[in-house]
């Protein structure tokens, strides 16, 4: 058993990240923090957006927690370098995270987050879909087949076993046979088609996950002008319906966050006002009808009906890392892996 003593941090990079967790157990971790949330057992401050532009197409998220009761406050570092793929090869979504006592405030963990958020990102995708969608939803489609695309369609086959086909669109056809070949080998029954044009896939699509960049300055999102079934449930990682769209198209709106999805919408609001002299309308609270922990707890329907179209989204939030970087942590320090190090000496 690996000690870490008052003053040291235990490191552990990606890879023992990946060892130290299996994917199956996300979906219920978040299941349970997301409650939790709705609870009041753990406490999730405003996320604080840092954007860099427009000196460069990236921006950073602090986004702090405490998980009162499983005794561990924790911080995500959360980035965004939007070149990242194109210039150093390295993913847009990158992120790293400290675990701390909340006694003494000291750091127990540093790690890589971004294999962690991935996870989670899909996972809670993925119990949103559980949640929301109507009975007998058998067809999902996924926009935008990278790193979270990928998570979340691994992440809905464990929430919702029952689909049996899988529709792709991708602006590039490798990303799209990547998820196909994937999905292929781990669930050979399910069939998949890979498709180009949007509105077809649509058609006949119980559950739709865009996960695509989003629009950026204009606002716009892929399925503003699209049709889309009754009884259709969007689950949106990013770059799907826009938020006046949602309001518009969908019957029922859910967040994981509600203030701090306001906020964090707003803020960029203002930068892209303060920079580029755009104006965009002010978001409130009225953008969602509940939060997914309430759906989760029984305080609040996921859904009305099988017609209704439903619109579910995150912000993200940093119970869902920490969470997860928690087990990670204490399997580390059983299994001694990660290495120790003195930082306040
Ligand atoms: N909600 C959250 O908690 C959360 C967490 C992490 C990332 N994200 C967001 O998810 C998005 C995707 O991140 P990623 O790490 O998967 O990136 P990625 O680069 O790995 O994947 C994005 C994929 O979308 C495809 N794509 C781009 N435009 C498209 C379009 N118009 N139609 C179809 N496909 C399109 C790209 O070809 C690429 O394969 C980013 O915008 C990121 O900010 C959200």
């Amino acid at each position: 058993m690996l000690e870490v003593k008052h003053g040291q941090v235990l490191i552990l990079n990606q890879q023992e990240c990946k060892k130290l967790i299996r994917e199956e157990e996300v979906p219920q971790l978040m299941e349970d923090v997301l409650r939790d949330f709705s609870n009041g057992e753990v406490i999730n401050p405003l996320k604080t957006h840092m954007p860099f532009y427009s000196q460069y197409n990236s921006y950073l998220n602090a986004m702090p927690c405490w998980l009162k009761n499983r005794n561990v406050a924790g911080i995500k570092w959360a980035g965004s370098g939007e070149d990242n793929p194109r210039t150093i090869g390295f993913p847009q979504s990158v992120a790293t995270l400290i675990l701390n006592d909340p006694e003494t405030t000291l750091p127990l963990a540093f790690m890589d987050s971004t294999y962690i958020m991935a996870l989670r990102t899909g996972a809670v995708a993925a119990v949103m879909a559980k949640y929301c969608c109507k009975k007998d939803t058998r067809v999902m489609t996924i926009i935008g087949a990278g790193v979270q695309g990928t998570s979340a369609f691994r992440m809905v086959m464990l929430t919702m076993p029952e689909i049996e086909e899988v529709r792709v669109v991708d602006i590039n056809p490798q990303a799209t046979q990547n998820l196909i070949a994937q999905g292929q080998k781990l669930y050979p029954h399910l069939k998949f088609v890979a498709e180009q044009n949007l509105q077809v896939a649509l058609k006949g699509s119980h559950l739709v996950i865009p996960a695509a960049h989003s629009a950026g300055s204009s606002g716009a999102g892929i399925l503003d002008d699209l049709e889309l079934d009754p009884g259709t449930t969007i689950v949106g990682i990013s770059g799907g319906l826009s938020l006046a769209k949602v309001r518009q198209r969908c019957d029922r709106s859910i967040l994981d966050y509600i203030k701090c999805f306001v906020y964090r919408i707003n803020a960029t609001r203002d930068y892209m006002k303060e920079l580029y002299g755009l104006e965009v309308a002010e978001v409130d609270e009225s953008v969602a009808d509940c939060e997914i922990g309430d759906v989760i707890a029984g305080k609040a329907p996921g859904r009305l009906s099988d017609t209704e179209i439903v619109h579910a989204a995150g912000v993200g939030m940093g119970i869902e890392d920490v969470i997860v970087a928690n087990v990670i942590y204490h399997r580390a320090l059983e299994q001694e892996i990660g290495i120790v190090v003195d930082i306040i000496n």
